[in-house]
């Protein structure tokens, strides 16, 4: 098992990325922010088979969140990390400092308007503006042939397409199902918050999601019926629902009918911890 290089300085990466190109080698990309667990791990296997070189980022990156949220204390951990990303092969960790990615009179953004409405984007003002403009950046300093995304951010990923195909980047995206603990949690690295009380509680928002599915697949069409019935097996169990709602898979519009692919979305605090999760129907 190989070590993994590790780059922080931006013009550093970039020349990385000129070189490999040069070369005629092909780049794969992840970004994460870091905490890496079987989910991350499961896009860099899949990078991994898809290009000659794998990048792996770990930034957690101040313009995605809000005020009143975790960046203080979201969980970090350098060294596992790179551990865990030599495991999978990867060939370099770019892991730039906030000071070096916003310069003092950082001013520019990429605001993707329709599919950030809504869902997350609603309830975490200003969360995708951050999002899009930090991965559009990486891209720039990547410069990756193909980039791999979980499903498990399923508007993050409906977004970043959108960009990708608005602003004619180069490069391929590859989404890749939610990687789940074996009760069915959606691996998160905000799960690291959760007390052992709160672990137990947070898989009511996947046995949510599977009877909706379950009844979806039983012939339900009302999505006001598949709401309750999910609603039902949620709501005794976490402490607030932030959002959850059924939309049109391909374009995330609203749904009152099931008909088209469609996806329930959810959003919840157990313990004062936010996580999501989303399932088609
Ligand atoms: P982060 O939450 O670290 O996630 C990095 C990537 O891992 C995202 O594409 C996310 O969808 C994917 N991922 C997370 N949990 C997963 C799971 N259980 N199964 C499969 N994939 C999973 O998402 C971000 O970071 C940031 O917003 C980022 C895109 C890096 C921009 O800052």
């Amino acid at each position: 098992m190989s070590q993994v290089a590790v780059i922080t300085d931006p013009l550093a990466m970039s020349a990385w990325a000129e070189e490999t190109r040069r070369s005629g080698q092909r780049i794969a990309f992840v970004p994460t922010m870091g905490a890496l667990h079987g989910g991350h791990q499961a896009l860099l296997a899949e990078g991994r088979r898809r290009a000659d070189k794998l990048v792996l980022s770990i930034f957690v990156n101040p313009l995605q969140f809000g005020p009143q949220e975790d960046l203080a204390k979201y969980p970090r951990d350098l060294p596992g990390d790179l551990a865990k990303a030599a495991r999978e092969g990867c060939d370099l960790a770019f892991v730039p400092e906030p000071a070096s990615m916003y310069a003092p009179g950082f001013q520019t953004f990429v605001d993707v308007r329709d599919v950030s409405q809504g869902l997350c984007g609603e309830r975490r003002p200003g969360h995708f503006l951050g999002v899009a403009t930090v991965v559009c950046k990486l891209f720039n300093l990547v410069r990756p042939h193909v980039a791999i995304f979980g499903e498990k951010d399923f508007q993050q990923l409906m977004v970043l397409r959108r960009m990708v195909i608005d602003l004619n980047m180069p490069v391929e995206m590859v989404g890749l199902p939610t990687v789940r603990e074996p009760d069915g949690l959606a691996m998160s690295s905000r799960n690291a918050y959760l007390s052992p009380a709160d672990r137990q509680r947070a898989v009511a928002l996947i046995s949510g999601l599977r009877t909706a599915k379950a009844l979806a697949e039983k012939g339900e069409r009302r999505v006001s019926a598949l709401l309750s019935a999910a609603r039902e097996r949620m709501t005794p169990c976490v402490d607030r629902l932030d959002y959850l709602e059924v939309r049109a898979a391909d374009d995330l519009k609203p749904l009152e009918t099931l008909d088209r692919p469609a996806v329930m979305l959810v959003a919840a605090f157990v313990g004062g911890t936010r996580l999501i999760d989303n399932m088609r129907l």
